[in-house]
């Protein structure tokens, strides 16, 4: 039991890839990891292709689609490539970020009051195929009544300065975090969060983000399991979310 009251945990399997991509051939196989990530517990799957395909590849996007039974997340910039391929894949939940295609990775949120008008449409068109959205901001609460207007479902807190700053000041570093949610959720919208999150700093921002539904982790995730296993840290991490239901 748990699973229903906990934050959930949605793995992004990107940095498997960018290891498979090293050698050229199928090792690790991404897809039968994602199988295995789901039998551990987690709650769903998490993708960022990048325009140039470096990490995971467009191909693997129609063969996840096919295995993931939880819930297939797809992130990027809608370029209109990107969303020619989601609104063919059909996922469960598509994550837009503002990412210029040659950033290392995601560096930045939206501004939702000047990208209003392009959000909009973009989330429209999402909708309606019903794909759930989610859109990646900055923890700042002026965002958040733009953000409303642009139609989508959920927002994604980008919790990189919540990361950088928990070890000097952890108070201090959350608080942006509280406001914000507590606007976005009193203006109906859903919670996601994610970027630097590991073992260390995890709990504690579950604990003070009320209503926060889920996470997505990749590359501290993907390291711990070097040294833990994978089946172990997705353990380790349902368990800073509350109860697993293992
Ligand atoms: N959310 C978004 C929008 C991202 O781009 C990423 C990284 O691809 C993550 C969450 C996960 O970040 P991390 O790999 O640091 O856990």
């Amino acid at each position: 039991m748990g699973s229903l009251n906990r934050t959930k945990l949605s793995v992004n399997i990107n940095k498997l890839a960018t290891i498979r991509n090293a050698r050229g051939g199928n090792n690790p196989d991404i897809v039968d990891y994602a199988r295995k990530i789901e039998s551990y517990g987690a709650d769903g799957i998490t993708v960022h292709p990048r325009p140039d395909q470096r990490h995971v590849r467009f191909e693997d996007l129609y063969l996840l689609k096919k295995t993931v039974k939880t819930e297939f997340n797809i992130e990027g910039y809608p370029s209109r490539e990107f969303m020619d391929l989601v609104l063919d894949i059909r996922p469960q939940q598509v994550t837009l970020v503002p990412d210029a295609p040659d950033v290392l990775t995601s560096n930045n949120g939206w501004d939702t009051m000047q990208q209003l008008p392009f959000l909009k449409d973009i989330i429209a068109e999402l909708k309606s195929q019903n794909i759930r959205t989610s859109i990646f901001l900055n923890p700042d609460p002026r965002m958040i009544a733009s953000a409303v207007l642009t139609g989508t479902d959920r927002i994604e807190l980008y919790t990189e300065s919540y990361a950088s700053g928990f070890d000097k000041d952890r108070e201090n570093a959350i608080r942006p975090y509280i406001e914000t949610a507590r606007e976005a959720v009193e203006a109906g919208l859903v919670l996601n969060a994610g970027h630097d999150l590991d073992l260390k700093n995890l709990r504690y921002f579950q604990e003070h983000i009320a209503g926060l539904l889920e996470v997505s982790i990749g590359h501290a995730l993907i390291c711990d399991a070097l040294e833990f296993g994978m089946a172990n840290t997705v353990r380790m991490y349902l368990n800073q979310l509350g109860t697993s239901n293992q």
